[in-house]
């Protein structure tokens, strides 16, 4: 079924409201989450708003936290994200971030007690559209282990970074440092499919196409072998163990661990372009000979168009925008039961 994005931000908006979130923080983390369904990254769209629900039900994630940024010098600020929703932390501390990179050409943001916050996307877009480059990692919970062990003790923790090109394709790279997010595998277990070999192994350390058994005490196969699972313990260093969060496999799993909150952690960084040339104008033009280098490289038979990363996930936005994004039924019908349950206007047809 098609819903539009003000159709689907209004739908996850009100139950976000309905479980005590402000009514703008709702609107807020709303939009992250329509934006990865328009984006085409619909694992981290509004089909996981149950279980945000559920722990804000449970008061494990704070619906209206007080959020204020403890600046430790000119361009490094500090926040303690109260438990609150990851998207709301996440959007807070971009824009933060936005304000003091304009001042000091740089800001970083180290953010403790979080919680997850979807796609990373949605947080670069925001410092992109206002024209700064942004780096934004969050930890996870345990997903791999170690190069070589075998106890899941790392997250998929996503590296993301973009550069923004005024007037033409935008840099928006944001990866898991799995061979896919464990979102996917969660749809695929959702939708009864198998998972291709390659993704995961089982609980034996046996590869498997079973997404349950990768679920169910199975890990998430690296990137690049070393260098992926090497990739996610840097990114556990950054969030976790400098910015204070939970760390070294202490990051709850938001669908397991129902005893405590996650204790997420983030490291946002953003960064005004003319930090280095001292023009705006002069980056852009760089930017543009960057990206007419990569789109005009020979293509390898069979291609028929070379990508900027982040451009065929622009066109899904641009294409769902006009015509709608598309959702399964049985996802919606989901929510629905919970918006009846809650006085909350569910859209027309479900
Ligand atoms: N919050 C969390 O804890 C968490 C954890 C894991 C993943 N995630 C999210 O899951 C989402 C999916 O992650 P993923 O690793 O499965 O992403 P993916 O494999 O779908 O894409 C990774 C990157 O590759 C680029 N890409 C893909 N095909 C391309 C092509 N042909 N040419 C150029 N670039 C191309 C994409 O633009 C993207 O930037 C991300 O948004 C990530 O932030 C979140």
């Amino acid at each position: 079924m098609l819903l539009s994005a003000e159709q689907a931000e209004a739908f996850a908006a009100g139950l976000f409201a309905a479980h005590g979130v402000p009514a703008g923080d709702a609107r807020l983390a709303a939009s992250c989450l329509v934006r990865a369904d328009l984006r085409g990254v619909d694992t981290h769209g509004i089909v996981r708003m149950p279980g945000y629900l559920e722990r804000i039900s449970r008061g494990l994630v704070n619906p209206a936290p007080s959020l204020e940024f403890d600046a430790i010098g000119p361009s490094m600020l500090r926040l303690d994200g109260q438990n609150g929703l990851g998207f709301v932390i996440a959007s807070r501390a971009i824009a933060e971030g936005i304000l003091v990179a304009e001042q000091q050409g740089l800001a970083m943001i180290g953010v403790r007690n979080s919680t997850h916050f979807g796609m990373a996307a949605a947080y670069l877009l925001q410092a992109i559209e206002a024209g700064y480059l942004a780096l934004v990692f969050t930890n996870a919970s345990p997903a791999l282990p170690p190069w070589g062990g075998t106890e899941e003790v790392f997250g998929t923790s996503p590296f993301a970074v973009a550069a923004p090109n005024p007037g033409g394709i935008p840099f928006v790279l944001d990866m898991a440092p799995t061979i896919v997010a464990r979102g996917k595998i969660r749809k695929a277990a959702r939708e009864g499919k198998a998972i291709p070999p390659g993704w995961a192994l089982d609980a034996d350390g046996a590869p498997t196409t079973d997404p349950d058994a990768a679920l169910q005490g199975g890990t998430l196969l690296p990137i690049g072998g070393p260098k992926g699972a090497g990739l996610s313990i840097w990114l556990d260093i950054m969030c976790g163990v400098l910015t204070g969060a939970n760390f070294a496999g202490g990051v709850g799993d938001q669908y397991k661990n129902f005893d405590r909150p996650q204790g997420v952690g983030h490291l946002i960084t953003v960064i005004r372009p003319d930090i280095c040339l001292g023009s705006r104008d002069l980056f852009g033009a760089r930017m543009q000979e960057l990206v007419e280098t990569v789109k005009n490289n020979r293509k390898a038979d069979g291609v028929s168009e070379i990508f900027m990363p982040g451009e065929i996930e622009a066109r899904t936005e641009a294409a769902r925008r006009k015509t709608g994004i598309p959702y399964r039924v049985a996802d919606l019908a989901l929510l629905a039961g919970i918006a009846r349950l809650h006085d909350v206007a569910v859209p027309d047809g479900l």
